[in-house]
């Protein structure tokens, strides 16, 4: 049977044809009484059922239908008599394909904790959850590239490896081919990456944002969709060392139309899997709900997965300044209490994700668009305000999140850029290719950053930014 066609479970259990003879390829979910075989092919999280003349097949043939064993059947699909299923399979022929050892095989048909799961990341595939995490995954991939491409954006591919440090944070993973043991050394004693692979120091890119901003300026309107790196060392769910991010850049933009961009990409998408994955998100949704009872009310969501959805792709966020923020966080009763971990006492603080998910979760009950930062707390590239004191940052904070996009209207006038830079202590000379954009030919432009993770996350009503990336990068965590 190796060689003969297979259909897909996925259509199979829309079929009405009973009576034909079908082929399944798949692996063995659970089989039961010696007669009924769950098979899952990873088209559909659900299962189809074949059923074993058990009596007139060889017993040892049986004994090897076991939990993760790839097998094939042959027979005629035919109207279930069950509960559960509409069709299912009467075998003719079955065939094992792969043996799975049942005492070895970690994955038992039994409920296993996402914690196990993710120390078995190579099999977790084969669970109906992380079935229902990738392809929704998968479509978010998919619905922002059409997203874009629909408008007129252009797809750039930015470089991974690079010598800049476009946020200016210094939380970069080095890349070189020098001798770690023996590097070649300058006079003063440093290591001399002249001699390294480049012939300078280079680095894994934290953001593509600089290269797609040149791009921009002469296309109009770019994005990128590529993996980006971070050495910061936050243990936390929502922070992976390497992550995948969308970031347009649009010339001729400023700081509304961003934010409106941004709130229409993140509608699109969400409505995108609502429309397409109505399985995958019934699933998705009854999980949350199991994982929540075993919390304290006040820590459940208020909202089933669903309804969130909906929600999110149909108010419209928010908009607010930072200095609003501060204002309400100030007089919030956590502040007043002394709830809040960081206490709001003044203005230019940061903003931690305790702050932003009350302003979500509790004061505006929806995404909120937050906007114009100190300049204390944002990058060099974001324009200064008239104030002198704040810049056209905006952050997007989603339920559950915190934040999910960050951007800003982008520093177009040259000798303000060179200030910042200055002040900043980033040397103007090593980014003289981005400051080009600023002597020939500049125009106000805007753009911003969507952790694609954040989005998966969000969409999925999973709770660790582990379980939806198929091979997490955390600290200490590189398996696989
Ligand atoms: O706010 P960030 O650092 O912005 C930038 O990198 C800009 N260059 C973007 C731009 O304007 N083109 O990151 C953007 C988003 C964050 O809002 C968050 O969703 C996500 O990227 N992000 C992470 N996601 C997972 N793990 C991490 N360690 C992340 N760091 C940022
Ligand atoms: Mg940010």
């Amino acid at each position: 049977m190796n060689a003969e066609k297979r259909t897909k479970i996925k259509e199979l259990l829309n079929e009405t044809a009973y009576g034909t003879e079908v082929t399944v390829k798949g692996w063995v979910r659970t089989f039961r009484n010696n007669q009924f075989i769950a098979i899952n092919d990873g088209s559909t999280i659900n299962n189809i059922q074949a059923v074993v003349d058990f009596q007139n097949t060889d017993e040892a043939l049986l004994k090897r239908v076991t939990t993760g064993a790839a097998i094939a059947v042959k027979g005629k699909l035919i109207e279930s008599a069950g509960k559960g299923q509409k069709v299912e399979i009467q075998v003719q022929q079955l065939e094992i394909l792969g043996d799975s050892d049942a005492e070895k095989f970690p994955l038992q048909p039994k409920k296993h904790s996402l914690e196990f799961l993710r120390e078995i990341a190579h099999l977790r595939f084969r669970t109906n959850t992380f079935n229902a995490v990738f392809k929704v995954r998968h479509s978010l991939a998919f619905a922002i590239h059409k997203f874009f491409n629909d408008r007129g954006f252009i797809y750039l591919h930015t470089p991974i490896i690079t010598a800049s440090d476009a946020e200016g944070a210094g939380e970069m993973f080095r890349v070189t081919n020098l001798d770690f043991d023996n590097p070649p050394r300058a006079e003063n004693g440093t290591v001399d990456f002249n001699q390294d692979f480049f012939g300078k120091a280079t680095n894994l890119t934290v953001s593509g944002q600089l290269e797609a901003e040149l791009g921009a300026m002469a296309l109009g309107e770019v994005y990128t969709f590529g993996p980006t790196f971070r050495a910061e060392n936050s243990n936390t769910s929502r922070h992976l060392a390497e992550f995948w991010m969308i970031e347009p850049e649009v010339a001729f933009a400023d700081l509304n139309d961003n934010a409106q961009l941004a709130e229409d990409l993140l509608k699109y998408c969400i409505r995108y899997v609502l429309d397409n994955h109505p399985d995958e998100l019934e699933f998705l949704k009854n999980r949350l709900l199991e994982e929540e009872k075993s919390k304290p009310q006040e820590e459940r969501s208020e909202m089933d997965l669903l309804t969130k959805l909906h929600f999110c792709a149909t108010s419209n966020f928010e908009r607010l300044t930072y200095t609003e923020a501060i204002e309400i966080l100030k007089h919030s009763a956590p502040n007043k209490k002394k709830k809040f971990k960081y206490l709001i006492e003044s203005w230019g603080v940061d903003l931690q994700s305790e702050h932003e998910r009350y302003l979500v979760e509790k004061h505006f009950k929806k995404p909120v668009i937050l906007t114009d930062y100190p300049k204390e707390i944002k990058a060099f590239y974001m324009r200064l305000n008239d104030d002198g004191k704040t810049v056209r940052a905006m952050d997007i904070l989603f339920p559950g999140i915190g934040e999910i996009v960050g951007g800003s209207q982008r520093e177009e006038r040259l000798e303000y850029i060179e200030k910042r830079m200055h002040e900043m202590r980033i040397p103007a000379e090593d980014l003289y290719w981005y400051l080009d954009t600023r002597r020939f030919g500049t125009a106000p432009h805007a753009g911003f950053g969507l952790g694609f993770e954040r989005l998966v996350l969000f969409v999925t009503g999973m709770t660790n930014i582990r379980d939806v990336i198929p091979f997490p990068r955390a600290p200490k965590t590189a398996e696989f």
